[in-house]
């Protein structure tokens, strides 16, 4: 059965002091919450946080993941950070192809193909996003864009790393806007994209993986959203920046 998953994004906020307190009162709170076992939680925390969040939480219970990776293995890459460095930090995932990183760092297809290499290769589990544009949107083309960017994320990608993926759909139009998908529209966009992994792996695989939606996901619409079929979760930023929304929106699921 395919896991149910809430995971924050923190994004580019608060200082490790900040990140710390909160990852502490998540803690506190997952201590006590009984938790199946198909249900995970994850927080992903700047680089600069990282340790310090792994060794506050029982990871057991808390999983952490970074937002990023390089897309190279090691060497001359000034400022960047590496799939194994993460790793070696006892991060369990990586967030890649984040639409903030497409549209602002230069996270192409391709690149997101490299990093989505170098975390399998050195055992990291990718949260790999997808999501269109107001104006693809508009133009009807969100089914067409989705595909495009999970054919060429996924070209090289074997069944077997590929299960160890993780699916985000965020459309660009609702993330940080409070302009959330109904239901309905991020459910049709989910089942499209059950779909297409069934066309380039098989059924299993299909139904095997962990889609989460993202945008403007917050403690009064989560429980709205996961109970749509194909909806496995959220991947949560604003909202997971406050221990108490972050704790409704676990306990929607
Ligand atoms: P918001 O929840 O702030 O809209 O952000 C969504 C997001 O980008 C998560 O990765």
């Amino acid at each position: 059965m395919r896991k149910k998953i809430v995971a924050g994004n923190w994004k580019m906020n608060t200082l490790v002091g900040q990140g710390k307190v909160l990852a502490e009162e998540l803690n506190a709170f997952m201590k006590t919450y009984e938790m199946p076992d198909n249900k995970t939680v994850i927080i992903g925390t700047p680089f600069t946080h990282l340790s310090t969040c792994v060794n506050v939480v029982d990871t057991n219970r808390i999983h952490v993941a970074a937002q990023n990776c390089s897309q190279f293995e090691k060497g001359a890459y000034t400022g960047e950070v590496s799939a194994s460095m993460i790793r070696d930090l006892g991060v369990e995932y990586t967030i890649i192809g984040h639409s903030e990183r497409r549209q602002y760092f230069g996270d192409t297809d391709e690149v997101i193909a490299a990093k989505l290499d170098q975390c399998y290769v050195n055992g990291l589990a990718p949260i790999l996003c997808c999501g269109e544009k107001l104006e693809e949107r508009e133009a009807g083309r969100h089914f067409e864009v989705i595909e495009s960017q999970l054919r060429n994320a996924l070209k090289n990608v074997s069944a077997e790393n590929f299960c160890k993926t993780i699916i985000a759909y965020e459309p660009v139009w609702a993330i940080g806007t409070g302009k959330t998908a109904t239901p309905e529209q991020a459910e049709e966009i989910h089942a499209f994209i059950r779909g297409l992994i069934a066309k380039l792996y098989d059924t299993n695989a299909a139904n095997d993986t962990t889609i989460l939606y993202g945008g403007s996901v917050n403690a009064g619409n989560a429980a709205n959203l996961f109970a749509q079929p194909d909806i496995d979760g959220g991947l949560v930023g604003g909202a997971s920046l406050k221990a108490n929304d972050f704790i409704s929106i676990i306990k929607a699921i």
